[in-house]
């Protein structure tokens, strides 16, 4: 029996969130195909009803943005079960510029499915994680030395996975959070150069920073296995960041937390210290 369910327990914001209700001596079940507590595809509704059986409030993600997946009817029939139920809170992690997406963005579907749902909600839309220097898409480009992508002088507000972890805790635990879309950024902007310097500094390597096309860069990603559409999807996301398209700094975790979100530095710190870049 548990009362909080957190579906991709082993990912990035799951573990952190996880970790938080844990220590808070709260119950837990993580769910996710491969490495949950249960195993719980979001593509089987058929294997949800383990994972929802005791649950109170659940955090939800949609993992795959990829061809081939039914985004558009996934997450409203799991919203639909989870309240059916008994699940009386919904966490929602969607993306910063979702507000701003067609309609049939499968982020903005997701939203409305948690919206609709007639329980309490709470929607998170963070910019780029930091943490992708570090645990997901840009790390073996920093540990080779050299990343490049086509971001040329575009700068965002990196959030810490820490903070989206803490607000999405503090939602599934609190009802001052019902109702609330918190746009989660740092507090500041940072530039792909800045960022690769500093972190080059903490980890005592050289790494540079390449503006590169972005068309250049979906065929190296498809040579590398990437699906079309996510490389495409990810290199139209880092132009919007060089055109000045990208996330504006938000005081999103200072609303939900009552103090500002975690600087950059203070990441790249943190990073360093576990050895991840050496
Ligand atoms: N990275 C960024 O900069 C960024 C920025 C804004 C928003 N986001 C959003 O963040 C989300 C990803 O969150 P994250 O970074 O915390 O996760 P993550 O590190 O990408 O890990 C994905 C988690 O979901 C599980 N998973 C994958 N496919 C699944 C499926 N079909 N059914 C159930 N579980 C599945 C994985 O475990 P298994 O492999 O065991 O299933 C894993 O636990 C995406 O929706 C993305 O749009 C990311």
């Amino acid at each position: 029996m548990a009362n909080f369910l957190v579906i991709g327990g082993s990912g990035t914001t799951g573990r952190r969130i996880t970790r938080r209700l844990r220590a808070a001596g709260l119950s837990v079940r993580t769910a996710s195909r491969t490495r949950g507590d249960v195993p719980f595809d979001l593509g089987d509704p058929a294997g949800w009803a383990p994972a929802l059986d005791g649950v109170t409030a659940a955090y939800l993600l949609e993992p795959e943005l990829r061809a081939g997946v039914d985004h558009r009817a996934r997450i409203p029939a799991f919203v639909a079960d989870a309240v059916a139920a008994g699940v009386w809170r919904l966490v929602l992690l969607s993306a910063y510029g979702v507000g701003e997406a067609a309609d049939g963005h499968p982020l903005k579907t997701a939203e409305q499915a948690v919206r609709d749902s007639g329980v309490g909600w709470t929607v998170l839309r963070p910019d780029w994680f930091a943490q992708n220097f570090s645990e997901s898409f840009w790390l073996p480009a920093v540990l080779a030395g050299e990343v490049a992508l086509p971001t040329g002088d575009g700068r965002t507000p990196f959030i810490d996975a820490e903070d989206i972890a803490e607000v999405a805790a503090a939602a599934l635990t609190d009802d001052k959070h019902d109702g609330r879309t918190y746009q989660l950024t740092g507090p500041r902007t940072v530039g792909f150069g800045e960022a690769v310097e500093l972190i080059g500094k903490a980890a005592g390597r050289t790494i540079t920073y390449t503006d590169v096309d972005a068309e250049v860069l979906v065929r190296r990603w498809l040579a590398n296995g990437v699906p079309e559409d996510v490389a495409r999807l990810l290199a139209g996301l880092l132009v919007d960041v060089r055109e000045g398209r990208g996330a504006v700094v938000s005081d999103g975790v200072d609303q939900a937390l009552g103090r500002p979100a975690r600087a950059f530095e203070d990441y790249v710190a943190a990073a360093a210290a576990t050895g991840v870049w050496n």
